[in-house]
């Protein structure tokens, strides 16, 4: 990745020699495996199947996955390359339905591609796969500012509560809930961490636990049953999550149990706090109930890779998200400020409209 003199501990994808390379995220922390691709409908399935996953880096992966098939058809007829990119903007679409950043980035892609006026399908592939390194190096410079923004929040001392994995491994770098934390102690604040487990898929177990360990930032692992105990007690002082989409009045959808934990933080008086990059905004559904929710494979309830807890048979529900009303969030971090008590006036004002 041409991403000069930005600064990243994990590399969550990378481009070499005209393929995609992304971490098997499913094999953390125990294994550190790079997987290949090589066209649009091999970023689809391991976009689907959980190898990268994460708001941000969906997208960025998606916008690869054009210019991995620009590349393919770089030496056909022009027009054979166009139907080509078309099949790959539905083939990456189909892929998982929650976080808007897949759409947003096949959105921009396809738009670049139409406004291209590249004579041969080589020019075009070179255009397009430009245009990929540029959505990846705005996502880290967009994810530094909301850091910058965010970490005024956190004061020197405190516990911040987090919950899945909103770090490096669910962006092309820094993160966004984790990148607030990353900025605050690279401005000298002393910050520790806890990583709710994120059942079923252990995001946080698995991603977050790991991620801030490879830092060197505190942590402390903790059962998603656990944290109303904590906040009970006095012992979070700040909460900050991710964002799948927002929509136009502010609510959010986040990774599953994210509702719980803002519940709780709104009973215990604690702030809770959004980090969003614009990109994960969608002013086109006007609240959270509009938002499309996953519903993952009951298998990932049932157990984890091999291991089986539930008896056979037993039926099982999935949703892979759940949708936070915008009255319990105390602010919406963005790459272009806070928005306090966020609501559709604010969100539109963020946008200029
Ligand atoms: O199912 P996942 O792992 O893709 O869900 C990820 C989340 O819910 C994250 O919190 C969200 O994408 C924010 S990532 C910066």
């Amino acid at each position: 990745m041409r991403d000069g003199d930005l600064k990243k501990t994990v590399e969550t994808l990378r481009w070499i020699d005209n393929r995609l390379e992304m971490i098997d995220q499913r094999l953390l922390p125990h294994q550190f495996v790079y997987v290949s691709h090589e066209s649009a409908a091999e970023v689809a399935t391991s976009i689907r199947d959980m190898v990268i996953r994460g708001a941000p880096a969906i997208g960025v992966a998606a916008a690869y996955g054009v210019a991995l098939e620009a590349l393919r058809w770089r030496d056909q007829p022009a027009q054979e390359q166009r139907s080509a990119l078309d099949e790959a903007f539905s083939v990456l679409s189909a892929s998982r339905p929650t976080a808007v950043n897949l759409f947003w980035a096949i959105e921009r892609m396809r738009v670049f591609c139409r406004n291209q006026s590249a004579a041969d399908a080589s020019s075009l592939a070179a255009l397009v796969v430009a245009e990929a390194h540029r959505i990846y190096q705005e996502d880290i410079q967009i994810n530094q500012s909301l850091g910058r923004f965010g970490a005024e929040l956190l004061h020197d001392g405190d516990r911040v509560l987090t919950h899945c994995n909103a770090g490096a491994l669910a962006t092309a770098g820094h993160g966004t809930a984790l990148g607030v934390i990353r900025s605050a102690v690279e401005s000298g604040k002393k910050i520790s961490v806890w990583a709710d487990e994120t059942r079923p898929f252990l995001q946080g177990a698995r991603l977050t636990a790991w991620e801030l360990m490879q830092d060197h930032i505190p942590v402390t692992l903790i059962t998603d049953n656990m944290s109303g105990y904590l906040m009970s007690r006095g012992e979070i002082d700040r909460i900050i999550v991710g964002a799948d989409r927002v929509a136009a009045n502010g609510d959010v959808a986040n990774k599953i149990g994210t509702y719980m934990v803002a519940v709780l933080a709104h009973r215990h008086r604690i702030p809770f706090y959004v980090a969003s990059p614009l990109s994960t905004i969608d002013l086109a559904k006007a609240s959270g109930a509009d938002i499309p929710i996953e519903e993952r494979a009951p298998c990932e309830v049932t157990g984890y890779g091999e291991q089986f807890w539930a008896p056979v048979g037993v039926s099982v529900r999935n949703p892979s998200f759940d949708v936070t009303p915008a009255s319990l969030i105390t602010g919406i971090i963005t790459e272009r400020g806070i928005v306090s008590a966020p609501d559709a006036g604010k969100i539109r004002q963020l946008f200029d409209l």
